[in-house]
């Protein structure tokens, strides 16, 4: 699906925001510099009272190196700034007057301030065609999420309504696909016959970043888990679908996710949350999470949280899949990894390490790794680990810049469909239930540490 060339526009509201400024624009910038976007117009909208020079400078700024190629630099010429309560329809009515051809509504807002943006779009004519693209978090839980999937079918219908996660956009989440489905070589060993664990890991190095006003009310589940690492998820774990076609890979997609549950349906047991205390990154010295400023204590936001799940399909039961994310984590772990079960049997008289197969898929840096053993050099008796490695060619576009495009094609390939998205919050329900009720209580770990003692993890 292509863009048919004629002009569209980008209506971002919460426009003054940090994702504007730190993840949007740039993939904006990148994909107008691509010249894989259609004749665009963007509007940005906000409260803050900014002119439009404030404005333009902030999109140029994000647009960075992008800014003279062509197309980039006739948006940034022509964008405009309003400020706005876009929760109110009359001010809704304003900013879409101001439009020209096919609007993608791009909430870039807190997610109780994106509901009340969406009723008040229920009192406006909107254009034909306008797109409706959301931010995570997607709601709160299974029900809130099931509740604005119904307020969003009364405005626009399911394939115009794009609820971004830009892990889908990002080039080596997207291998996943390649790897496992245009090859002979892992498929078939890719289910619970010889697959003993599965981990995926994003352990990040970024701490808080000024962030408390939306990450305080997420925490790590959330704003990790619950999104990026259960899409993720999806793709190791779906069957093979007949073709990239929006429907069908979404449902093969859908299908896993459905199957997916909380391993043996305790939180004590399969869960684990912590907050990291004062301690050295790198050459920054951070202050315990709860001093940071913006951070309410009383809430008991996780800054690294763990779960183990079972995916109840056929190929995938009794394999456990461990899902982890912190930040402030010295070991800045992205990937991941398929442990493979030992072999039945090594025949008597060859000795050596007994290390498993290992399948890493890295996100960041962006590279396969294969662990297995071989007779080593010297006494061929011997068994030596080696490891293969490749790297994975970057995408084209940074994540943000490839869901966008799919944003501007029609194409809801990338994004998270209305389903799925109450499937997300089913799957870690049983685990935020018994956080909140204090059942699994909060444990702490220095920043720059490689996280608390209890993991679940073992690779
Ligand atoms: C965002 C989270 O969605 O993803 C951040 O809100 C996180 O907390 C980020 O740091 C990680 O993704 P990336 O692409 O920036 O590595």
């Amino acid at each position: 699906m292509t863009n048919d060339g004629s002009a569209q526009t980008l209506l971002i509201l919460g426009a003054s925001g940090d994702l504007t400024a730190r993840l949007l624009l740039p993939g904006l910038g990148a994909l107008l510099a691509a010249g894989d976007a259609p004749p665009l117009t963007l509007l940005g909208a906000g409260t803050d009272a900014w002119d439009e020079d404030r404005w333009r400078q902030r999109v140029s700024d994000a647009f960075g190196e992008h800014r003279d190629a062509e197309q980039a630099a006739r948006t940034l010429a022509s964008t405009r700034y309003h400020s706005a309560d876009v929760t109110k329809a009359e001010d809704l009515r304003r900013l879409l007057a101001d439009a020209d051809g096919t609007v993608s509504i791009f909430f870039a807002l807190p997610p109780a301030v994106t509901g009340k943006a969406c009723e008040a779009l229920l009192d406006v004519d909107l254009p034909e065609g306008t797109r409706l693209v959301l931010e995570k978090p997607f709601g709160t839980s299974a029900s809130s999420a099931a509740s604005l999937n119904r307020l969003l079918n009364r405005i626009a219908p399911e394939e115009r309504i794009h609820r971004i996660d830009h892990f889908l956009g990002k080039s080596t989440v997207l291998n996943i696909l390649g790897l496992r489905f245009a090859n002979r070589i892992f498929e078939p060993l890719l289910s619970s016959e010889h697959v003993e664990s599965v981990d995926i890991v994003f352990d990040e190095a970024l701490a808080l970043e000024g962030r408390a006003g939306y990450y305080d009310k997420a925490g790590a589940l959330a704003d990790m888990i619950q999104s990026h690492l259960l899409q993720i998820l999806g793709l190791l774990t779906m069957e093979a679908p007949q073709s990239l076609e929006p429907g069908e890979f979404r449902d093969a997609k859908a299908q896993a996710l459905r199957a997916t549950r909380l391993w043996g349906g305790d939180a004590k047991e399969s869960s684990l949350r912590a907050r990291y205390t004062a301690g050295k990154l790198g050459d920054r010295q951070l202050p315990d999470y709860v001093a940071e400023e913006g951070v309410d204590p009383s809430r008991e936001t996780e800054t690294l949280a763990e779960l183990v799940l079972a995916v109840d399909t056929w190929r995938w039961a009794g394999v456990p899949f461990r899902l982890r994310s912190g930040k402030a984590v010295a070991n800045s772990r992205k990937e991941a990894v398929i442990t493979f079960k030992e072999p039945q049997r090594i025949p008597d008289g060859l000795n050596g390490p007994e290390r498993p197969n290992r399948l890493r898929i890295g996100f960041g840096p962006d590279c396969l790794a294969l662990d297995f053993t071989i007779n080593g050099p010297g006494d061929p008796f011997e068994l030596d680990p080696i490891t293969l490695q490749a790297d994975f060619g970057p995408g084209d576009l940074p994540a943000y810049g490839e869901v966008l495009r799919g944003v501007f094609d029609d194409d809801p390939l990338l994004s998270v469909r209305g389903d799925v998205a109450e499937q997300c919050w089913r799957i870690v329900e049983p685990v935020t239930k018994a956080w909140h009720a204090g059942e699994v209580p909060i444990v702490e770990y220095p920043a720059g540490s490689d996280g608390p003692d209890g993991s679940h993890l073992d690779v």
